[in-house]
């Protein structure tokens, strides 16, 4: 296998979508907690829903377990009902942030702007963005995959600097593989991870796209992890499903290492 740059320690995060209590999130958090090895294999990121994140924050301190919220807004603050800004997700102990995932583009609205702009608010204040991209199934029918991930890519980071792009983590998940029990094959996550990785050096630079971390997202299970992972340019996984009970996320965090 070839060797990777040592800033792509491979990432297993947890998005809990909208699933969890604040009750439930503390005990799955604890168990997590407990559960993972010292130090842990893979860099591990729990993104549970704003409402437990606190509880959640208080469960990880002084764990490796870092915090992620799912989405954030793009101003400080003002009067924007309903909306949470990225310096109120450093505030309740986040260190990393999901922006742009499919659910958030197909059912509210997110376009490749506002991902942008949550971005470029997220990073100045000093959270880490996790952004997601990936094409649809009629997309991928339509032999429009990579097209649709050029797109992505060139809106999304349109106006960031190289220094910028170097602190994203960046999830390709397509959308008919999330949620759907239709995984990827690994040849097709790496032929889009491979082009992402090579859009990224055409845009920022080769020591960006080099170090940037691209993790896979879309029905990882403890039993396809090691082949995805396995794949030169997939530096991890952003698991949905499979991160909802301890048993199988450690499973995750233990294998997800290359
Ligand atoms: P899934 O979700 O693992 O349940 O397919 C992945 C995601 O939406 O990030």
């Amino acid at each position: 296998m070839m060797n990777t740059p040592e800033s792509r320690v491979p990432l297993i995060a947890g998005n809990w979508k909208m699933h969890k209590t604040i009750a439930e999130a503390t005990a799955l958090a604890q168990a997590v907690r407990d559960g993972i090895s010292n130090p842990p294999p893979a860099e591990v990121v729990l993104a549970p829903p704003f409402t437990a994140l606190a509880a959640v924050a208080q469960v990880l301190s002084g764990s490796p377990i870092q915090l992620a919220a799912q989405n954030t807004f793009w101003e400080r603050h003002g009067a924007y009902t309903g909306e949470i800004s990225p310096q109120m997700l450093v505030d309740a102990g986040c260190q990393y942030v999901i922006i742009g995932h499919s659910e958030r583009r197909q059912y509210f609205g997110e376009t490749n702007d506002t991902v942008n702009r949550k971005i470029t608010a997220a990073l100045s204040a000093g959270l880490k963005p996790i952004v997601c991209i990936g094409e649809t199934l009629k997309e991928r029918e339509a032999r429009e995959t990579l097209g649709r991930i050029s797109n992505q890519i060139q809106e999304g980071l349109a106006g960031l600097t190289a220094g910028q792009v170097e602190r994203l983590v960046m999830a390709y998940e397509p959308v008919w593989a999330i949620g759907t029990g239709r995984t990827a094959t690994p040849q097709q996550a790496q032929e889009v991870h491979a082009f992402i990785r090579q859009l990224l050096q055409d845009h920022f630079g080769a020591q960006v796209a080099g170090s940037l971390r691209l993790l896979y997202g879309g029905s990882v299970t403890p039993d396809n992890i090691r082949e995805l992972i396995g794949e030169p340019d997939i530096d991890g996984a952003l698991v949905g499903g499979a991160s909802l009970k301890a048993d199988s996320f450690l499973c995750l965090a233990a294998l997800g290492q290359r």
